[in-house]
């Protein structure tokens, strides 16, 4: 691919306009596939939404990742510092192949893709990221998951002479997530290896992180270095800390405030310094898809 349809070749233009770019053709395309019949934009994936997406700057200046320290730019600052190069994920517990296995062989074979997810975090900002990566159930399943197995804990790498901010005790290191075995398995949950068509900067997770879209960014745990199969509900890092403001489950839920400040709505990071804040969504938008795994449930009680 050298030229856009513009007929800018890639080095001409920001990561940004490439990247609409190929959207716009996309499009093109998917609307001629249809008839040629002009509808609403279509998005490359089905589950990407067609949402401007935020700036490759704005995906990687501003940033939530306490290893590297506590402030926005710090993770930009100072995640250079970590290796990612060998990289290898241990998976075990209820598993029928547990092993430590390297990134290479994990992605060989795995349907990379692009999804254009929107990232709502719990203190009220949002974004739209335009990931690459693939479904975590494809790597659960070449694993084989036993039927005991009822939930998925996640840890990223622990490392504090590489990663500054496991130096100090603001969470019980390392991070670790957790996900309901069908949370887990649900299509829009990916493990990401990029972001705008490049191998995931250091300070977005490198080389490999948790995105699941429909809840709070916290549970998007980056760095995964160690996935485990269980029976009960895994530990979770900011529950561990602040068990009352933050879940296990987490999802976006616009009506159940956090103890300390509203969730009903959220600011678009990059909308500049006078935008409205928008409404934030029941599970941020993607309730159509994953109302259902929470059918009789109280999302209160559960939050
Ligand atoms: N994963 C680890 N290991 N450590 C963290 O501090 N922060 C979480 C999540 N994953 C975090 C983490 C939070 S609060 C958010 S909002 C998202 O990462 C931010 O992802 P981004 O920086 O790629 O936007």
């Amino acid at each position: 691919m050298g030229r856009t349809r513009a007929g800018l070749t890639w080095a001409d233009v920001t990561p940004e306009a490439v990247y609409l770019n190929r959207r716009q053709m996309m499009t093109g395309v998917l609307a001629l596939g249809a008839g040629g019949i002009a509808g609403p934009t279509l998005a490359a994936s089905g589950f990407s939404t067609d949402e401007a997406v935020n700036s490759f700057e704005d995906v990687t200046t501003y940033n939530n990742f306490y290893e590297f320290g506590t402030g926005k730019d710090d993770p930009a600052r100072y995640a250079d510092a970590l290796t990612t190069d060998p990289w290898s994920i241990e998976i075990d517990g209820l598993v029928d192949r547990p092993g430590t296995y390297g990134l290479e062989d994990i992605v060989a074979g795995m349907d990379v893709e692009e999804r254009i997810y929107r990232l709502r975090c719990v203190e009220g900002w949002s974004m739209v990221v335009p990931w690459e990566g693939f479904e975590l159930n494809a790597l659960l399943n070449r694993v084989g998951v036993q039927p005991s197995a009822k939930y998925v804990a996640f840890e990223t790498l622990l490392r504090p002479s590489e990663m500054r901010g496991q130096q100090y005790g603001v969470l019980e290191w390392p991070y670790r997530e957790g996900l309901r075995l069908d949370e887990a398995m649900h299509p829009l949950t990916i493990l990401a290896t990029g972001l705008y068509g490049k191998p995931l900067p250091n300070q977005n997770g490198a080389p490999i992180r948790l995105v699941v879209p429909w809840k709070y960014g916290f549970k998007s745990i980056k760095s995964i270095t160690k996935i485990t199969l269980t029976e009960d509900q895994p530990a979770t890092s900011w529950n561990m800390v602040l068990p009352r403001e933050y879940g296990f489950f987490s999802n976006v839920n616009p009506e159940v405030d956090h103890p300390r400040w509203s969730q009903a709505t959220e600011r678009r990071i990059g909308g500049g310094l006078f935008a409205k804040r928008q409404d934030t969504l029941m599970f941020n938008g993607y309730a159509e898809e994953v109302a259902s795994l929470y059918g009789g449930m109280d999302l209160v009680k559960n939050f």
